[in-house]
């Protein structure tokens, strides 16, 4: 009922928004309770305003285009209506592999990891929506994939942990490292997606 109110207020006050006068009485006829949950939505608007523009890097590593998974993984992305807003496949030098993996340098694993991670073309995307970051993660699965549920793409796409098909950056901090290690600004788009109305509440 309340959610009706405040449509119709909204609706009002956009179609008097011309006449000072008018949307002065309209003020008065509505109750208090209603303009503060209206001003509240707006400033929830502002405030939410950067969650909607979080942007994530995701790669798929070189077992996963090897295996074709490449379509497969970015229709996840997509069907979670998340919006693409960068995308290339190159082969990766040990130099920026090394930098991206910088704190597992001194891990007994590292050696093994870097030599998979060159072995072949990688096709890393950045994807951008609300709390991305963490849902990619929700969405790729535990680093092992013995460990990942079934639904995750490790869990549904893997059983190793040194081939686990995917990489997602795993807080807004190392998503922000990683996008500019990996893209330049240039190679990244802002873009008018035409279902964002659908996908989220419009304030
Ligand atoms: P990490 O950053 O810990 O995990 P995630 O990829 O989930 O953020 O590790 C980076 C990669 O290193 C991981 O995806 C697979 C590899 N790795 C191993 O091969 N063996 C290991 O024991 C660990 C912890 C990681």
């Amino acid at each position: 009922m309340v959610m009706l109110q405040r449509f119709v207020f909204k609706r009002l006050r956009l179609f008097y928004s011309g006449n000072q006068e008018i949307t002065k009485s309209l003020l008065t006829i509505f109750p208090a309770a209603l303009l503060d949950g209206h001003r509240a939505a707006g400033h929830r608007a502002k405030s939410s305003l950067p969650d909607f523009k979080e942007r994530t890097l995701i790669a798929v590593k070189p077992d996963g285009v090897q295996r074709h998974l490449v379509g497969q993984i970015i229709q996840r992305f997509e069907q979670r209506g998340f919006k693409l807003v960068g995308l290339k496949m190159l082969q990766v030098s040990e130099d920026l592999l090394s930098q991206h993996y910088c704190e597992l340098r001194s891990k007994p694993f590292y050696p093994q990891l870097l030599h998979y991670m060159t072995s072949g073309p990688v096709v890393v995307m950045v994807w951008e929506g609300f709390k991305v970051v963490n849902t990619s993660r929700m969405m790729v699965g535990h680093t092992n994939p013995a460990e990942a549920k079934a639904g995750t793409v490790r869990g549904d796409f893997s059983f190793h942990i040194s081939r686990n098909v995917v990489h997602a950056s795993d807080s807004l901090e190392g998503a922000q490292r990683e996008i500019q290690l990996w893209f330049e600004n240039k190679e990244l788009l802002t873009w008018d997606c035409c279902d964002q109305k659908l996908t989220c509440e419009e304030e």
